[in-house]
């Protein structure tokens, strides 16, 4: 029995392989030699599913273009305040701020931007706001003073003039911002982040609520 395993192993001896044989511990270096191919192939595919991974990671957050929020954050003050509830007419002019909500991984460029105001969608005002940017992940905060004039066509208005006896003005704003997200300098994608806010003036508080109709997050934030 022994003799006949001797035998099946002198053709390896033949192949200069017993030496090895000696230094490995008698384990077929072929069988060691595919082990060793079997491990590296296992890194490398670990090193590629890793690599997937950090990338699909790298596209869902860093290098995903998110669309920025605008909206009216708050009214801080009104440097003309006159509201006659009986006739009925308004004029005022309030410190509005706006904010640019960017939670890109990079800047978000936009143009000059028109907001326009309406009372039950009569435009009742208007103001613009300069080119700028909103920086990674930051929130631009611009101040504007908005005219609000009762225009001619709402003299008489039955419901304008039961809204101002309420005591409370409804406001919407709108808007379309047009601009750019850049990440990392060299990807840009245009976006264009809309405003539709709804607000209250509350005539003997002169200060306002604001709620948004589309999207509750967006003007909420507290007068
Ligand atoms: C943006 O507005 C400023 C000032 O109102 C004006 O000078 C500039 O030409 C405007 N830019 C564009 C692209 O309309
Ligand atoms: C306006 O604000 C005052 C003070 O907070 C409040 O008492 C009043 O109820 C408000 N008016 C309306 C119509 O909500
Ligand atoms: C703004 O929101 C109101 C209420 O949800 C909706 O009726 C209106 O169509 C919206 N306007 C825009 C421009 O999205």
């Amino acid at each position: 029995m022994a003799d006949k395993n001797q035998q099946t192993y002198h053709p390896a001896a033949a192949n200069g392989y017993s030496r090895n044989d000696a230094e490995t511990g008698g384990v077929d270096p072929r069988e060691l030699r595919r082990q060793k191919q079997k491990k590296w192939a296992l890194y490398i595919i670990a090193f590629v599913i890793f690599q997937t991974g950090i990338i699909v990671l790298f596209t869902f957050t860093v290098m995903k273009f998110r669309t920025p929020k605008f909206r009216v954050r708050n009214f801080r003050s009104f440097d003309t305040f006159d509201v006659q509830p009986t006739t009925p007419s308004f004029n005022m002019r309030m410190n509005t701020q706006f904010g640019v909500r960017n939670t890109n991984f990079g800047p978000f460029k936009y143009g000059n931007t028109t907001v326009t105001f309406y009372y039950r969608g009569t435009e009742v005002g208007s103001t613009t706001l300069r080119k700028s940017k909103a920086n990674f992940r930051a929130t631009k905060k611009v101040n504007v003073p908005v005219d609000l004039v009762m225009p001619t066509t709402l003299a008489s208005n039955a419901d304008l003039i039961s809204d101002l006896n309420s005591g409370i003005l409804p406001l919407t704003s709108q808007a379309k911002m047009n601009g750019k997200v850049e990440i990392m300098f060299i990807f840009k994608k245009k976006r264009t982040a809309n405003m539709n806010c709804t607000m209250e003036i509350n005539i003997s508080l002169k200060a306002s609520r604001i709620s948004s109709a589309s999207d509750t997050r967006m003007c909420l934030d507290k007068i």
